[in-house]
């Protein structure tokens, strides 16, 4: 622990020559600084692995300092204080990337809970890292941004199922990265070193559609010249991910059950089956049990392919994981068109965290790429954000959305601070136990989904 590196950053220096004593017993090495002027200097000439913010800084406020330091060091878990009964300003400091807050007075367990919460998923991210390099393939972990708690769930279940043979359905919006993640499943499973082969349903015409899946012989219909290996060959001892699986023509959709099943496929024309051992990783952006109640989407296939269902939430679900993904992309693109751009004015970044991104992260994605094709200083600036410069009221949302995403934010960190407590909960919102569950249902929370425990490695979850 001793070289793990804390930046305090609070102008009573009585509060913070007591965090600097009481880290120091703890292992840490700290650095206090009095003002945001000051932290960034530091923060251009060394790394940390944890920051602490006071929320009220002399000469920045805390938020504005750690977007800041963001810039400087996209993954810095950072962790702002504030006075008690602001709770509004820790949720705002949340949406921008924070990693916590404490109202003070806050006791050590409190903070050092959350360093150690901190430090730990850095460890994990360390730990992708590593396992990355283990892989070494062309599609890893480090292709994957995931700072968010919800993107970091969701790799813990990409690894969890990464090594078996489970049939995976990916859903998500459009842009979510649901190719990215199947790829990461590939390449962290034992057939990494077998060919990954996708398939995109929506983009096959239905009358070839068997024989491309299942292949063909000879003479089998017109224009059938030789035998044709179909996919499924192809993809014989490592992956097939049959993309956009919402769209797969109902006639066919028994034919495929039938080759997942049983583990054969008939090529067209011919009357013998052939063997294929293949992992099937399914994606889709539609609703497919809605399809299903629709009639549209076989129920038994549905029911095979949803043996470990994952969700990728859109992006405005996680915004954490915005500025993450902006340097992420940044880099990409200067390497690319060979630039060079250190990182984001703090009002341009701001308006990438405000944007609602209905086209995700590829949206983001083409955002920075002409951000960076335009620019010419070495910061991007916020006039090359088109989405800033779409009119503030269209940024705005509707007051009951905008209400209920506050709402949602409100229990979900109140949940956290009282680490699922139901009663501390509903007595802090001031509502009976019974609206507070209702109003927990109405958002899809659960208590104990929220206990953000400590989370185990990638490698501890892969040898489990
Ligand atoms: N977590 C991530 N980290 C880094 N890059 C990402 C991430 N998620 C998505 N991307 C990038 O965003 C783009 C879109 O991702 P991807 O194609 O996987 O999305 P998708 O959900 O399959 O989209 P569609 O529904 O349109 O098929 C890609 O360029 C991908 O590399
Ligand atoms: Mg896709």
């Amino acid at each position: 622990m001793a070289d793990e590196r804390i930046l305090v950053v609070d102008d009573d220096p009585s509060l913070s020559t007591l965090l600097k004593m009481r880290l120091k017993s703890m292992g840490f090495a700290v650095t206090v600084c009095g003002t945001g002027e000051d932290a960034l200097s530091r923060a251009q000439e060394e790394t940390f692995d944890f920051a602490i913010l006071d929320l009220r800084l002399p000469d920045v406020d805390g938020v504005g300092l750690m977007e800041e330091l963001h810039l400087l060091h996209a993954n810095l878990p950072v962790v702002i204080i504030t006075a008690h009964g602001c709770i509004p300003n820790a949720v705002e400091a949340m949406k921008k990337g924070a990693y916590g807050y404490l109202t003070k007075p806050f006791d050590d367990r409190e903070l050092l809970d959350s360093i150690d919460k901190a430090l730990a998923q850095k460890r994990m991210s360390q730990e992708i890292h590593r396992l990355q390099m283990l892989v070494n393939e062309l599609y890893g972990l480090d292709k994957v941004v995931a700072r968010s708690p919800e993107m970091q769930a969701l790799l813990q279940q990409v690894a969890r199922v990464a090594g078996t043979d489970a049939t995976v359905c990916i859903s998500g919006e459009t842009g979510t990265g649901k190719e990215v993640i199947a790829r990461v499943i590939h390449c962290n499973s034992p057939r990494a070193k077998k060919p990954f082969v996708a398939v995109n349903c929506a983009a096959i015409p239905e009358s070839l559609f068997e024989s491309e899946l299942f292949g063909h012989q000879k003479g089998a219909f017109t224009g059938a010249y030789q035998n044709k290996r179909g996919l499924f060959q192809s993809a014989d001892k490592g992956t097939l991910f049959l993309d956009e699986i919402g769209e797969m023509p109902f006639a066919l959709q028994g034919k495929l059950l039938r080759a997942i099943q049983q583990r054969e496929v008939l090529p067209v024309g011919s009357q013998t089956p052939v063997k294929v051992d293949v992992r099937i990783l399914a994606a889709t952006n539609k609703d497919l049990e809605q399809a299903v109640r629709e009639g549209r989407f076989r129920e038994d296939l549905f029911y095979r392919i949803q043996v470990v269902p994952l969700r990728i939430p859109p992006l405005r679900e996680r915004r954490q994981d915005i500025p993450s993904l902006a340097q992420f992309f940044l880099e990409q693109s200067c390497q690319r068109l060979h630039k060079q751009i250190k990182g984001f004015k703090p009002e341009a970044m701001q308006a990438l965290m405000a944007y609602s991104w209905p086209g995700n992260v590829r949206e983001l994605e083409n955002a920075i790429e002409r951000a960076v094709v335009m620019a010419s200083t070495d910061l991007i600036t916020l006039d090359l954000i088109p989405m800033a410069s779409s009119k503030v009221e269209s940024r705005l949302q509707p007051l009951t959305e905008a209400k209920e995403a506050f709402e949602r934010e409100y229990l979900k960190e109140l949940l956290r601070i009282t680490e699922g407590n139901i009663s501390r909960a509903a007595q802090i919102a001031g509502r009976y136990r019974a609206d507070f569950y209702k109003l927990l249902k109405k958002y899809g929370l659960h208590p104990s989904n929220t206990q953000q425990e400590r989370t185990p490695s990638m490698r501890q979850i892969l040898s489990e």
